[in-house]
């Protein structure tokens, strides 16, 4: 359903009324296409303190943003600061000091990216500061507007966030902002960054329709074979994906008890490298008025059948090393929400879920595992919703409006490039920083 509402404030009239009335004011996001597949414009880099033993490879990984890197620029689309080297609190006025001065002149739908570094358990001094950034961005990005992102990359070298990097720099991460993203160490081999999927498999569950449909258009475009699954009674839309994107039709139910054995044996002999958990249902209502037959589907679809999926896929030896599984939360599972307490249930434990498989999955199958929480996203489950609730969900974040089924796709697509392998039991809000939650 169409944002009337941003379409008129797109207008000189709509922009000087609401303007007057005190209203909101989103701007278009400039989102990935192929006319304009980079953000354009100056890219500021600046250091916190003038010094970091990362400059110089940041230097060069910046420099394949497609960004032009202009020291001093007075009008840059984005500004990256290295605040890695903060070891104690006085060392925030260094934060202040870069950044300060130019946040003002920050171009429409810019970014400004902070780097930090891991919180240290036993320097409680370099943990003070280095957390300090966590609210810093968080609340930037809340101040920023303009469809101008603000993003906080915890890293331990440039080379290893070399994707997040790109990604964040890039019209890709449009529906991103007021994210903490910690990046590890793992090394990746050469790529084709424009295809870096290519050559690769990625099975998406749910992908008739809505979002899954979008991640596996955007994992097509990378360059992976996708294998798109769904219920039967959804063949008809999801053999028109399929056909549209040059792959596979699986039609499966993913709560069959065989569900995974079938899946594995649908991608044999190849294996696959990218699994995608999209499918999930709601059935809303209040806990008091929720029968059995309401909670159960729910938690069986959005949570039990994943784990029983994806046991199944890494211990029979589908999921090929080097490969990534992305499951699908929800930002209701963060804050709750009235009327899914099952839905709630099923999308925090997918959070759970991620962040005590990753760890395993990297050293045992060379897997990395990781969410993405979807906030208020145009499909058709979100044009159901009642006409007042709806305008709360796409004014209440940081960006004014809703997101598109595409900026779920992206961000899967990051999470699921091989060179985003030191990014792993992370969970990733795609709410253009919803107000619900942390
Ligand atoms: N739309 C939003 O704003 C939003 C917000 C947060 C999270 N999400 C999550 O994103 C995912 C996709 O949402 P959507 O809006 O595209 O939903 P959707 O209802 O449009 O699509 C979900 C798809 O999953 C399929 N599916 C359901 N049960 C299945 C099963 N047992 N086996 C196989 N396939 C099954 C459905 O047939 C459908 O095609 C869901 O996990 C949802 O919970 C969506």
């Amino acid at each position: 359903m169409a944002d009337r509402y941003l379409n008129f404030t797109g207008t000189a009239p709509g922009r000087f009324l609401t303007r007057k009335l005190g209203l909101p004011q989103p701007s278009a996001l400039h989102r990935w296409s192929p006319e304009r597949p980079h953000l354009e414009g100056e890219l500021l880099h600046l250091t916190a303190g003038g010094e970091s033993p990362h400059t110089a490879e940041l230097t060069s990984v910046l420099a394949r943003t497609h960004l032009t890197p202009t020291p001093g620029s007075s009008r840059p689309t984005a500004v990256v600061l290295d605040a890695t080297g903060l070891r104690d609190t006085p060392d925030l006025a260094l934060v202040h000091a870069a950044l300060h001065p130019v946040v003002r002149s920050v171009a429409e739908n810019g970014r400004v990216v902070v780097l930090g570094a891991p919180v240290s358990p036993s320097d409680h001094h370099q943990a003070a500061a280095q957390q300090a950034l966590e609210g810093f961005v968080r609340s930037l990005g809340k101040e920023l507007g303009r469809g101008r992102t603000a993003t906080l990359v915890r890293m331990r070298s440039a080379a290893a966030a070399e994707s997040t990097l790109r990604f964040l720099l890039s019209p890709r991460s449009a529906y991103v902002s007021g994210q903490v993203i910690e990046v590890g160490e793992a090394e990746h081999g050469p790529l084709d960054w424009d295809r870096p999927l290519a050559g690769r498999t990625a099975l998406v569950t749910g992908a008739a329709r809505g979002i899954g449909e979008a991640v596996a258009e955007v994992l097509a475009r990378d360059g992976a074979q996708v294998v798109v699954l769904d219920v039967p009674s959804a063949r008809q839309d999801l053999v028109r994906v399929a056909e549209r994107l040059g792959g596979t039709a699986l039609a499966l139910d993913i709560t069959a008890d065989d569900a995974g054995e079938r899946m594995a044996s649908a991608l044999a002999p190849g294996g696959l490298d990218v699994l995608v958990h999209n499918a999930g249902i709601t059935r809303d209502r209040k806990l008091a008025n929720m029968p059995a037959d309401r909670w159960n589907p729910v938690l069986d679809v959005n949570l039990t059948s994943v784990l029983r999926t994806t046991d199944a896929l890494l211990k029979s030896g589908t999921l090929n090393r080097g490969g990534s599984v992305v499951a699908t939360a929800s930002i209701a599972g963060m804050a709750g929400n009235v009327g899914q307490t099952n839905y709630a249930a099923s999308k925090a434990g997918i959070i759970g879920l991620v962040r005590a498989l990753a760890p395993g999955a990297l050293e045992e199958y060379g897997v990395s595992v990781n969410a993405v929480a979807p906030g208020f996203i145009e499909t058709k489950m979100t044009a159901a919703v009642p006409l007042f609730i709806r305008e709360a969900g796409r004014r209440m974040n940081s960006l004014g409006q809703g997101g598109l089924p595409v900026d779920v796709a992206e961000t899967t697509a990051w999470l699921s490039s091989p060179a985003s392998a030191a990014v792993t039991g992370q969970t990733i809000r795609v709410c253009g920083q919803s107000l619900l939650g942390a």
